[in-house]
């Protein structure tokens, strides 16, 4: 099988208006990120990292006994990629593309040196994550998609190619998103080890931390490229080595 990227159909904007559901779903979506942020990443910042241990605020108990490097790649973690998690419902708002492409342009530089920041400041802490070598590859190969596309987004726009732009902005904030849908898988594997056996949370909170820096993006990736393909953007098939690819 080879994985082949289509040719992008004409440079276009996505042809149709978001009515009812988009609007729903793009609302859903920029609640959820300010959530992520208010909850999980703006209180690292009310107190030093052993106080908030002993609050057991987030992975500060397992943070506070990092090397300094590690504690200032967190930081600046959780600061890019909070401003990312933040400003990309921004860009995928129309009017706002339409009506002032100026911030458009301005709010897209923030949140990709966000992601930039972010995602490297991630693959520092990576190696330390209280998940083990789960959350290493897990966690790891997250941040390098988080920056390739990213990158991919940023070249494609340069070459003016804004239906190719789409459709790597949208996998890029799939990746983001992984910040809110791991907070979702966490609880919920959680919950479904309840009925069987007896219920320890230590043993229980392992369990689902052994499988979520997976599937926190994974399907995430998944629903991205029925997106794209909804849309009628340049998506990725796989085909038969040796054929050509549809156009
Ligand atoms: C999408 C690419 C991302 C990657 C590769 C990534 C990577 C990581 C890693 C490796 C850790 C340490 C986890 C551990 O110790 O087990 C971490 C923690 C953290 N990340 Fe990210 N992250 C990403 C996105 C985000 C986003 C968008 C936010 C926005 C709020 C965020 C906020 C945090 C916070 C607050 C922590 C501290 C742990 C906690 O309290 O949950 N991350 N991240």
């Amino acid at each position: 099988m080879t994985e082949r990227l289509l040719a992008p159909p004409p440079a276009t904007v996505s042809p149709r208006p978001r009515r009812g559901a988009g609007r729903v779903a793009w609302l859903v979506m920029a609640l959820g990120s300010l959530a992520i942020v208010a909850f999980a990443a703006v209180p690292y910042f009310t107190a030093s990292l052993p106080q908030l241990a002993g609050e057991e605020v987030g992975l500060a108990s397992h943070y506070a006994g990092q090397p300094a490097f590690v504690q200032v790649a967190l930081y600046a973690h959780i600061v890019g990629a909070a401003v990312a998690l933040m400003l990309g419902p921004l860009q995928f708002w129309r009017g706002l593309r339409e009506r002032r492409p100026r911030v458009h342009r301005w709010t897209g530089r923030v949140y990709l040196s966000g992601v930039a920041i972010g995602g490297l400041a991630g693959l520092v802490i990576a190696p330390f994550g209280a998940a083990g070598l789960v959350g290493l590859f897990g966690f790891g190969a997250l941040g390098v998609l988080w920056l390739v596309t990213a990158w991919r987004a940023y070249r494609s726009i340069r070459r003016r190619d804004v239906a190719a732009h789409q459709s790597w902005m949208i996998r890029n904030y799939a990746l983001t998103y992984a910040a809110v849908t791991l907070r979702l898988w966490l609880p919920f594997l959680l919950v479904v080890q309840i009925p069987f056996g007896a219920f320890e949370f230590d043993a229980a909170f392992a369990n689902a931390y052994a499988v979520v820096p997976f599937l926190c993006w994974l399907p995430n990736l998944v629903v991205a490229e029925w997106l794209i393909r909804r849309r009628g953007l340049p998506s990725y098939r796989l085909t038969p080595a040796g054929l050509s690819p549809r156009t």
